[in-house]
């Protein structure tokens, strides 16, 4: 099992939230229980010469402020480690940095390559691929289900959206790798920039290329669309290419790893799944909302605001905690129970308002295509190790997850 400590209440104060440690050696559930209930708009000291920031952890106020991007902008930063850096390079060029009427813009483009026609080889595919890795891995008694299933799927479903080729694509998974999250806890920041770079430099080339003889996949369509009869900028471009890779393809992978896990831990759950008691939507939406892949999100506040009681400044950084909002007790009854029947189920782990996920309808095909694909070709899963956890201040799940499957 899983060995992470269980932290008291009474840590809070010495807890650095923004550190990956924090979170990959820690269970923080009564933390957030605590932060719910008594400082649901709690303030992280600063730590070092970085600045202090606010946490949000109660359903309504993470929803109001996921919707409010007239008074909290995603422009100086959405994450943890940008909004302490003071700001983000990508601002104004990136969708999920950019607010206001060239935020609506650029989604708008994008959303041609979302439309349901543009994805119906991409969802047939990536039932294939899922379909031929489960397979794989039960035929040889099980295996790392992590490293061998599931990081291959949504970086194969994402390359198609994009319309990468096949050579390419362990490059890339490489490259995603070590720019979003990191194995141990030791990586350097000179590594994750180098990786981001690698992945720039990539889709420069291939969207000069597709600006030359566009296709259908989203590269093309970014490189190829007009605003107002001017195209993208090349920055624009390969930065929303960049956007695409790295959010969709780490959080949907982790989320097929802790959906194994959560399986392996509830087998009254995985009993209720294989005996087809339950609808498919509601169990990929208790998957989401029980392994909520992306911890936090964040903003600024461009005016002073009062949010639970607190007051946050002009300038202050907000930290919005998925994870604690998708055990929020005023919302989900018996919020710590793994039910795959639940209804009405109202997580917030794409997010919520403008910037909600634009890829929440793949992350969705990419889970239901893993759920019915466990459900016809295995009967048993079990642990054969001990799982690793990602070391990250953003994404939760894990690296490694040994199992025997039959
Ligand atoms: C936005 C989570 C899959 C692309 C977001 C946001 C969340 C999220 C929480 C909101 C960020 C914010 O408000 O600042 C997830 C999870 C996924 C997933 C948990 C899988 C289980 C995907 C996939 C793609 C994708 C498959 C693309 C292929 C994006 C993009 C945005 C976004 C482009 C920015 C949207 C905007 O700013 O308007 N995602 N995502 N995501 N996601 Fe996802």
């Amino acid at each position: 099992m899983p060995t992470r400590t269980l932290a008291k209440p009474s840590e809070a104060g010495n807890l650095n939230l923004a550190d990956p440690r924090t979170h990959a050696e820690n269970d923080l559930t009564e933390v957030w229980r605590w932060m719910r209930a008594t400082e649901p708009v709690y303030w992280h000291p600063p730590v070092g010469a970085a600045p202090g920031f606010w946490v949000a952890t109660r359903h309504r106020d993470v929803a109001s402020i996921y919707f409010d991007n007239k008074r909290f902008t995603s422009e100086k930063g959405n994450v943890l480690s940008t909004l302490l850096q003071g700001g983000d390079s990508a601002a104004g060029v990136m969708m999920a940095v950019t607010d206001g009427r060239r935020h609506a813009e650029i989604r708008r483009i994008l959303l041609r390559a979302f439309s349901p026609r543009a994805l119906s080889g991409v969802v047939e595919n990536l039932e294939k691929t899922t379909q031929g890795l489960l397979q794989d891995i039960v035929s040889a008694g099980g295996g790392d289900f992590a490293d061998e299933v599931a990081a291959h799927i949504p970086l194969a479903t994402i390359c198609d959206l994009l319309g990468v080729p096949s050579s390419d694509r362990a490059s890339l998974l490489e490259w995603t790798k070590a720019a979003l999250s990191a194995e141990g806890p030791d990586q350097s920041a000179a590594d994750i920039w180098q990786a981001r770079n690698d992945i720039l430099g990539y889709f420069e080339t291939l969207a000069r290329q597709r600006r030359r003889r566009p296709g259908t996949d989203a590269v093309s369509v970014l490189a190829s669309s007009m605003v107002n009869g001017r195209p993208l900028s090349m920055e624009e471009v390969v930065s929303n290419c960049y956007s695409l890779i790295l959010g969709g393809d780490e959080t949907s992978r982790l989320s097929m790893s802790s959906a194994v896990l959560a399986f392996i831990e509830h087998p009254d759950q995985w009993a209720a799944w294989k005996r087809g008691e339950v609808e498919t939507s509601d169990a990929v939406e208790e998957i989401l909302r029980w392994t909520t892949p992306a911890m936090h999100f964040g903003r600024t506040a461009l005016e002073d605001v009062e949010v639970g009681g607190r007051l946050i400044r002009a300038g202050d950084i907000v930290t919005l905690w998925n994870n604690s909002a998708n055990r929020d007790e005023e919302v989900f009854p018996d919020p710590f129970r793994f039910d795959l029947s639940r209804s009405g189920n109202k997580h917030i782990s794409f997010g919520y308002g403008p910037h909600f996920c634009l890829g929440a309808y793949l992350g969705r095909a990419e889970i239901a295509a893993l759920l019915t694909g466990l459900r016809s070709l295995v009967t048993e899963v079990e642990l054969n190790g001990r799982p690793r956890w990602i070391y990250s201040n953003l994404l939760s799940g894990m690296s490694s997850l040994p199992v025997h499957l039959s």
